[in-house]
C-alpha cells in the first residue's frame, strides 16, 4: 500500500500574506531530504500556493502516521526559525503548539491523506488553495464525482456508472455522515450547499477504495479565536474508474464564490491559476487554486505538471476577475462581506457595546 500525505502550513510570507518565499521552501526541502534518506518517506515534492507551503509526500506508513507527521512538523519548525530570522510576516502563523504530540491534527498545519493499493498506473492531482476554506471544495467535488454534466464518465464509463460515496463533516459537531450517490444526491446537496457548516472530507468508490481526500482543519475553530486561514488542499485520484484528469479540472472551470479573501471575511471567486501566478494580490486575492498532476511509480512521485498553466483556463480567470470586480463594488456590504458567524475579523461586538444604550 502507498500513502500520499499533503501536510501544509503558512509559516511566514513575503510581503504580508502574498507568497511563501524560496528561503522557506529551501528549509523544508532540507528536512524532507533527510526524511527520504532515513526512509521515513519514499519521495516528496514541495509546492506553494500564496503564503502556504504544501509538503506533498509519498510513503508506506499509512494515514496519520506519527513519524511522517513529525517530519512535516520539523520542516515547518525549521522554516519558522528562518522566517523569524528574516522577520518575515506572520512567522510561525500556523504553528499553534509549543511541541509536537503524535499528529499535526489540532496543532495548526492542515493535512489530506490517502492510502491505497497503487494501480498499474496511478495518476493523481493535488489541488492547493489559498485565501479560502475547506468548503471551497464542496462545489467542485460534487461536480467531479456526482454530476454527469461535468464528468461524462459517470454516464459513459461502466467503471464509474455506479457512482461514489461522500463522507461529509459537520464542522461544529465534529461528526461525519456517509452519503451514497447518485441515490442520495439531493440529501448530499442539502448538506454541502451549507458551506459554513458542512464540508466534504473524503470520497470513495463503492468498493471502498479512496477517490479523494480533503484537509478539513479550520484554524479558527481549533484555536477558539481567529489565528489564520484554513487554506485547504485536496488529493484526487484520476482515470480508470475515477474521473479523468480533464474531468477533475473541468470542475474548476466555473469560478464559484467561496469564503475567504481579504481578512478571511469576504466572498470571492475561486480563480484557478498556475503555481507561479498563485500570488493573491488584489485585496489579498481573489482566492486561488493550483492543480499539480503526478504519476506514482512504486511510491516515486513523477511530475508535477502544473495543470492550470493552460490558456484553456483563461476564460475562467477572466470570469473570476469580472466576478471579483462585481463583488468588490459591494464594499463593506453582504454578500461580499461574510455573515457575522463566519467573519474572522470584526468590530461588531465593540460597536454594539458602545451603542448599547442608543437602541430603544
Ligand atoms: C487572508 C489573509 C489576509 C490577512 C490581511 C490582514 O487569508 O491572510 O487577507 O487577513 O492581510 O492581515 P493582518 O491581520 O496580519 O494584518
Ligand atoms: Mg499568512
Ligand atoms: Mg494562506
Amino acid at each position: 500500500m502507498t500513502t500520499i500525505s499533503i501536510i501544509k502550513a503558512d509559516v511566514g510570507s513575503l510581503p504580508g500574506h502574498v507568497s511563501a518565499p524560496n528561503h522557506l521552501i529551501n528549509e523544508v526541502e532540507k528536512v524532507l531530504e533527510e526524511g527520504m534518506e532515513e526512509s521515513t518517506i519514499i519521495d516528496y515534492h514541495v509546492a506553494s500556493c500564496g503564503d502556504d507551503i504544501d509538503l506533498i509526500m509519498s510513503h508506506d506508513n499509512g494515514e496519520g502516521e506519527s513519524e511522517v507527521h513529525e517530519l512535516a512538523w520539523d520542516a515547518f519548525q525549521q522554516a519558522t526559525d528562518k522566517a523569524e530570522e528574516l522577520s518575515l510576516y506572520g512567522a510561525g502563523q500556523d504553528i499553534l503548539s509549543e511541541a509536537f504530540s503524535g499528529n499535526v491534527k489540532g496543532l495548526g498545519p492542515g493535512s489530506a491523506e490517502m492510502e491505497f493499493e497503487e494501480r498499474e498506473s496511478e495518476p493523481f492531482v493535488a489541488f492547493l488553495c489559498d485565501k479560502t476554506s475547506p468548503s471551497a471544495f464542496n462545489y467542485p467535488l460534487y461536480k467531479m464525482f456526482a454530476d454527469p454534466s461535468n464528468t461524462a464518465g459517470l454516464v459513459l464509463d461502466p467503471s464509474l456508472h455506479e457512482g461514489f460515496d461522500f463522507e461529509v463533516l459537520d464542522y461544529y459537531e465534529g461528526e461525519t455522515a456517509n452519503l451514497s450517490c447518485p441515490d442520495e444526491i439531493y440529501d448530499l446537496l442539502a448538506l454541502i450547499g451549507e458551506t459554513s457548516k458542512y464540508t466534504i472530507q473524503k470520497v470513495f468508490k463503492k468498493d471502498g477504495s479512496p477517490a479523494a481526500a480533503i484537509s478539513t482543519e479550520k484554524l479558527n475553530l481549533i484555536a477558539g479565536e481567529y489565528v489564520g486561514k484554513d487554506d485547504p488542499v485536496a488529493i484526487v485520484r484520476c482515470q480508470s474508474g475515477y474521473p479523468a484528469v480533464g474531468e477533475a479540472l473541468e470542475a474548476f472551470s466555473f469560478p464559484h464564490l467561496v469564503p475567504g479573501w481579504m481578512r478571511g471575511s469576504h466572498n470571492g471567486p475561486l480563480m484557478p491559476v498556475s503555481e507561479e501566478n498563485a500570488t493573491p494580490s488584489r485585496f489579498d486575492g481573489p482566492p486561488r487554486v493550483v492543480a499539480l498532476g503526478f504519476q506514482l511509480n512504486d511510491g516515486e512521485l513523477i511530475g508535477p505538471k502544473d495543470l492550470f498553466d493552460d490558456p484553456a483556463f483563461d476564460r475562467t480567470r477572466e470570469k473570476a476577475q469580472n466576478a471579483a470586480e462585481y463583488m468588490r463594488r459591494h464594499g463593506t456590504f453582504q454578500p461580499h462581506l461574510l455573515r457575522e458567524d463566519d467573519l474572522e475579523y470584526t468590530t461588531l461586538p465593540e460597536v454594539l457595546e458602545k451603542l448599547d444604550d442608543r437602541f430603544s
